[in-house]
């Protein structure tokens, strides 16, 4: 009996949305739709029994138990709703960039998923969710099949690969918050410039040879949201030979579960500008044009709270980041000068062919892409290898945290590439 009143008090609530006009036509799919598609968890897994609709929905004075308006307000924020790519909705993509492809993910067990790089989606998604919204509550929940706030998927370890040719797979062995996150963030499997038949750009290697590269695409790169898992792990960049590479302690932090991504990205709340369900570190208080930064993450007695707190004007942070900033700007520009890399960089209609082209994205932050064309007009390098400097700047300019994610491998990336780039 009061599993049917639930069920009734849910088909009220829904009964009122549907009384305000005249109900349209049927969809294709007839007057209730495909099956699980395009309708919002919240409605296709339905609600568990007795659940308590007040005990969510409503004022915070009354919900204390899990102060979901709090999470909603600062959610509104959170990349995953403000960045808006939710229209990234067909099979190769709807996966990671929308709530309902996450969705088929975690019902087909993301713990089965192997992606192989060359196949021309991955396993991804099964169809394309042409009406997708984008990562939310019930992408990481199932708050009312299960009346709480546990992650909808606890599969651990998730396979990192590398588009780097020498590299193999590497687990990553982090706490189950974490590897919620690294589902998502972590390289596309559908990596373009390593599928079809024509067009295939060099795919990173560590070896030294006498090939030459050719690159396709501005986007040769892992997606923006590779680079930063792989430097996590400490691997993924193009790694010269006679270089040494080392990792920081947040790398092994986060592999042995001291340290998850919500520590940093979801510390204690600012509001709804920085840490919480916005996932912010970096954000614009009020009244100011400026960002500023929420420290409470690092400044906990296990971390920073006991030796040297971290602030502003931290060697540790302003000064890990203006280094791994100006690192990278100084390797494009190497990249920009013919009597630098015009030795090994083949001429395009008679003239030097820079490697990267540079624009400035919202933040006022310059982005670095490959100069690359199709067909004839490819970006050509000879050697091969020393395109892995472009591929390194790339890892670290996409690697969005300035080296605080791994600050030393960032660093013998940069400064190994710096080096390479400078050699005669
Ligand atoms: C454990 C917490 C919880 C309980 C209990 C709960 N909900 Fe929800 N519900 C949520 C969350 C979280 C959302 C998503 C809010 C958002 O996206 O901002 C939601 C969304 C909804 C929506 C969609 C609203 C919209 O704006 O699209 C409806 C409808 C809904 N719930 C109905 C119910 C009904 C009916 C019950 C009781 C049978 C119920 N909920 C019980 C947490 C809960
Ligand atoms: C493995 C999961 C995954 C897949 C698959 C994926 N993306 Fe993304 N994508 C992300 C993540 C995560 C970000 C945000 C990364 C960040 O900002 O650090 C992102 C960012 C983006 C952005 C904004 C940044 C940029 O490069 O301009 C665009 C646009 C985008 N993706 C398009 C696509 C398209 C189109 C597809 C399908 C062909 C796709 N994505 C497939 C995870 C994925
Ligand atoms: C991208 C994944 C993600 C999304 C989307 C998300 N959450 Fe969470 N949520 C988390 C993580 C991770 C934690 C644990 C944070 C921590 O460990 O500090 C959490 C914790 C919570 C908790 C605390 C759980 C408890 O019982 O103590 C609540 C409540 C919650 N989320 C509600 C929401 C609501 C409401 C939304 C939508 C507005 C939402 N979440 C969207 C990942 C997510
Ligand atoms: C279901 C896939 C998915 C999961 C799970 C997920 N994310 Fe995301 N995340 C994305 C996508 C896709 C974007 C880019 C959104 C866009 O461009 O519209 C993104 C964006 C972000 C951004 C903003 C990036 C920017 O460029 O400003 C941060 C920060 C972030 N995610 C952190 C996290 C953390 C921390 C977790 C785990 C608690 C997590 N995400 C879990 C898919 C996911
Ligand atoms: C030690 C703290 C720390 C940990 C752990 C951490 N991050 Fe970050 N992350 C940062 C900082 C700091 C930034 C730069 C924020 C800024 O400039 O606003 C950042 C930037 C990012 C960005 C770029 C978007 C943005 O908000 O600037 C994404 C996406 C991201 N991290 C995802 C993750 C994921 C996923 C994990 C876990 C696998 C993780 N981070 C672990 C500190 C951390």
């Amino acid at each position: 009996m009061k599993n049917f009143l639930t069920v009734l008090t849910a088909i009220a609530l829904f009964g009122l949305v549907a009384c305000e006009g005249p109900a349209g036509p049927a969809g294709k799919d007839g007057s209730t739709g495909a099956a699980g598609q395009n309708a919002g968890f919240v409605y296709f897994e339905g609600f568990k029994a007795d659940l308590k609709c007040a005990q969510c929905h409503a004022p915070n004075d009354v919900d204390t138990t899990f102060r979901v308006i709090t999470k909603e307000i600062q959610y509104e924020t959170s990349g995953h709703k403000e960045l808006g790519n939710y229209d990234r909705n067909t099979t190769t993509c709807a996966g990671c960039h929308t709530n309902e492809g996450f969705f088929e993910r975690t019902q087909r067990g993301v713990a089965n998923e192997t992606f192989t790089i060359n196949a021309a989606s991955g396993p991804m998604v099964n169809q394309n969710y042409p009406s997708s919204s984008p990562v939310g509550c019930f992408t990481c929940h199932a708050p009312h099949i299960r009346g709480n706030f546990t992650f909808r998927d606890t599969v651990g370890q998730v396979k990192i690969f590398s588009l780097v040719k020498e590299n193999t797979t590497k687990a990553f062995t982090g706490n189950t918050s974490a590897q919620l996150c690294v589902k998502c963030h972590q390289p596309r499997m559908t990596s373009q410039f390593l599928i079809g038949t024509t067009n295939l750009s060099w795919q990173p290697s560590n070896v030294v040879g006498t090939d030459t590269a050719k690159i396709y695409t501005s986007r040769w790169n892992n997606h923006v949201s590779g680079e930063g898992i792989q430097t996590m792990l400490g691997f993924g960049g193009v790694e010269f030979t006679g270089n040494t590479y080392t990792n920081s302690y947040h790398s092994t932090a986060l592999q042995n579960k001291t340290l998850a991504c919500a520590d940093c990205h979801m510390a204690t709340p600012i509001g709804n500008k920085g840490g919480g369900h916005t996932f912010k570190v970096g954000y614009i208080p009020e009244g100011s044009t400026t960002t500023s930064y929420n420290f409470a993450g690092c400044n906990t007695t296990a971390c920073h709270g006991t030796s040297g707190v971290i602030a502003a004007t931290s060697v540790k942070w302003i000064g890990v980041r203006s280094e791994m900033i100006a690192k990278v700007s100084q390797l494009a520009k190497l990249m920009l000068d013919s009597t630098v890399v015009g030795k090994w960089t083949v001429k395009k209609a008679g003239k030097f062919n820079p490697w990267v082209t540079f624009t400035t994205n919202a933040s006022g932050d310059t982005v670095w892409a490959a100069n690359a064309n199709t067909g004839a007009n490819a970006l050509q390098i000879t050697p091969a290898y020393k395109a892995g400097a472009l591929w390194n700047l790339q890892m670290a300019m996409y690697e969005a945290s300035h080296g605080i994610h791994n600050t030393a491998y960032t660093r013998s990336l940069l400064d190994a590439s710096i080096a390479e780039l400078k050699k005669p």
